[in-house]
């Protein structure tokens, strides 16, 4: 949906709440021409308890990680980013909603040497479905293994979440529509399965879960964290720190996404196999059961990990 069909009205820029239509950069900002922000996607829910925002706290604390490669200083404290979020959710009127802030270099001289440029920071937040659609968390998406290999981590800090990093997501996740697919899957430089466009990848086989290491060249996904979490809460073993090589996807029991957009959503077919039974999996079911359960607070676990606005 566009934001023009949306009724949102306000955003925090560089400390202060402006109108939606007046927040405007310059053309020649630093960040616009050689992709230097980093940014965090997060999800608030509209919960039995009010709205509640969905780990905040972790992603902050990536926002302000993903700077240091970057040397880039954001000049607010966290605390003052949090409630400049929860003060934005409120008069926005949210319930339910996505959350970006973005931070990056801004507009002072264009050579690649950032010196003297600011460090802009803007929060956003506006209402957002289900992103690969509401069907999709129901019967799975089907993905393509893309051309496009990850960058390595020796190329570009793979787990900072830097806007530049986005090209290689844009164009993989582009190729696989092309191609009449919902989603990319991207290899990484050594060719084995590091994850999606904006998700990770879990694999399930016989009744264990499996997911690459943090050295694949992933992010390290917060909702990769929580799944962990609730996995082995709920018995499963989890082995978070392996390869998955490309045929594995094809002779995995089940597959998964996990992120901050696309939630728990089952994959039903990668390049026109099917894995499994075709559909949803029975153990990814059960745990995106308990992590919807748990992120709209039907269940009162790790109520540590919501801020309530
Ligand atoms: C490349 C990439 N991998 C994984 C994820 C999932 O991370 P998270 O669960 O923190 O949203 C995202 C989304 O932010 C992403 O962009």
């Amino acid at each position: 949906m566009s934001f023009d069909e949306m009724d949102v009205d306000t955003i925090w820029m560089d400390g202060e709440f402006v109108d939606w239509d007046d927040a405007q950069i310059h053309v020649l900002t630093h960040g616009l021409h050689y992709g230097t922000g980093v940014f965090e996607g997060v999800r608030c829910y509209d919960t039995e308890k009010g709205p509640a925002i969905f780990r905040w706290e972790e992603h902050l604390e990536r926002f302000y990680d993903s700077c240091k490669p970057y040397d880039m200083d954001i000049e607010y404290e966290p605390e003052e980013l949090t409630e400049a979020t929860l003060e934005l959710i409120d008069r926005e009127d949210l319930a339910s909603c996505y959350v970006r802030p973005i931070a990056y270099f801004g507009y002072d001289s264009l050579g690649v040497n950032p010196e003297g440029c600011p460090t802009d920071v803007t929060i956003a937040a506006w209402p957002w479905g289900a992103y690969l659609g509401e069907e999709a968390l129901e019967n799975g998406v089907e993905v393509m293994v893309s051309s496009w290999r990850k960058h390595a981590s020796s190329q570009i800090p793979t787990n900072a979440k830097t806007t530049g990093l986005y090209v290689n997501s844009m164009l993989a996740g582009e190729e696989a529509r092309r191609n009449g697919y919902a989603e990319a899957l991207v290899l990484n430089k050594e060719g084995n399965v590091a994850e999606g466009p904006g998700e990770n990848l879990f694999l399930v086989r016989d009744g264990e879960l499996y997911t690459p290491g943090l050295s694949e060249s992933i992010l390290d996904g917060i909702t990769r964290q929580s799944v962990i979490t609730l996995a082995e809460e709920m018995g499963y073993t989890v082995h978070d720190n392996v390869s998955i090589s490309r045929g594995e996807l094809n002779t995995a029991d089940e597959l998964f996404f996990t992120g901050s957009a696309a939630e728990v959503t089952p994959i039903r077919k990668v390049d026109n196999v099917e894995i499994g039974n075709g559909g949803r999996g029975p153990i990814t079911e059960e745990i995106q059961s308990r992590f919807f359960d748990l992120v709209h607070r039907r269940i009162d676990d790790h109520d540590e990990w919501f801020t309530y606005v």
